[in-house]
């Protein structure tokens, strides 16, 4: 079973999705790319993220072909980019996001990272598309701390679902304050790169220890790690059957608090306010 996360208004979504950035770039790794995302949902892992701005579109319609058929399993997030969120650019770019995804709703929309429009115009058009039916919940990606109280501060501030950002055992500057901040108004957070992109972070000597007291392997450990406190969806992106396999598995580790210690250990928690990282 894959454990589930509350949004704001009680919603249950699965606290393990799938990443598709990087799909939908070349036509040979297509086939493979859907293989896996409906593996995954055929698994429980039901949400699948992605954004107008992978692959020029191309990861959307990667995401149309892997939910065809089914799109009623699937908890669909998509993403605008800041360069189009005002009133009438995100009137257009959701419906090029819908359109390229094969459905009349997306269930949350985010703006992929703060940019030159004003918030309020920005959340005023996601309460537009949201009373026309068009998504179901919007958010934000990338936003810090005082971002998120310049959202909190207009009046549909309290319609923000969640908050997109950069964590793994190697970035948590967002423990500081940024993951506090949003436990306390019980606004679930979304991990992206919760394998660190799978490059040094799996060989951690830590992740790689306390894998092998649970017979699994350092990304599983990262993605027990990443959805640890019932509060973050985690979203690792997999083309690979096996990766897959194992990052759904990887929802049925308990971390026990030898294990914690052993990873804060070599991967430091915050000890004060750093700038929030991205990529
Ligand atoms: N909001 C934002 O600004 C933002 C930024 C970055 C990412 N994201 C979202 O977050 C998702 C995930 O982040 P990401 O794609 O940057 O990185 P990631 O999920 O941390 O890592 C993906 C890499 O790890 C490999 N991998 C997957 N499962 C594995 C396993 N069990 N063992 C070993 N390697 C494994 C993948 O290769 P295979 O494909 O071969 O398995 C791929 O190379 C993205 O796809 C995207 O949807 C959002």
């Amino acid at each position: 079973m894959i454990p589930i996360v509350a949004l704001p208004d009680g919603t249950n979504i699965p606290a393990l999705g799938q990443g598709t950035w990087q799909m939908g770039e070349s036509s040979h790794e297509e086939q493979a790319e859907i293989a896996a995302l409906r593996a995954g949902i055929e698994r429980g892992l039901t949400l699948i993220d992605t954004a107008e701005m992978y692959a020029g579109g191309g990861a959307e319609r990667v995401v149309a072909e892997a939910i065809a058929g089914q799109r009623d399993k699937v908890f669909l997030v998509s993403k605008v980019s800041p360069q189009n969120a005002n009133a009438k650019g995100i009137e257009r770019a959701s419906a090029a996001s819908l359109r390229r995804l094969g459905t009349d709703v997306i269930d949350l929309y985010l703006l992929h990272w703060p940019g030159r429009h004003p918030i309020a115009e920005t959340v005023a058009a996601f309460e537009a598309l949201r009373a026309a039916g068009k998504i179901r919940y919007w958010g934000v990606s990338n936003f810090d701390t005082a971002e998120m109280e310049s959202i909190a501060a207009l009046p549909a501030g309290g319609q923000c679902a969640t908050n997109q950002v950069l964590y793994h055992p190697d970035a948590r500057g967002i423990e500081y304050d940024l993951l506090p901040w949003c436990r306390a108004r019980r606004m679930p957070i979304m991990a992206y790169s919760p394998l660190g992109q799978g490059g040094r972070l799996l060989r951690s000597k830590a992740l790689i220890a306390v894998g092998r007291r649970h017979g699994v392997s350092a990304a599983q450990v990262a993605l027990a790690w990443s959805i640890r406190d019932g509060n973050t969806i985690s979203i690792p992106k997999s083309s690979s059957l096996a990766h897959m396999a194992e990052n759904v598995a990887a929802a049925g580790i308990k971390l026990s608090a030898e294990d914690l210690a052993e990873i804060d250990a070599a991967h430091k928690p915050p000890r004060g306010k750093a700038t929030l990282e991205m990529i």
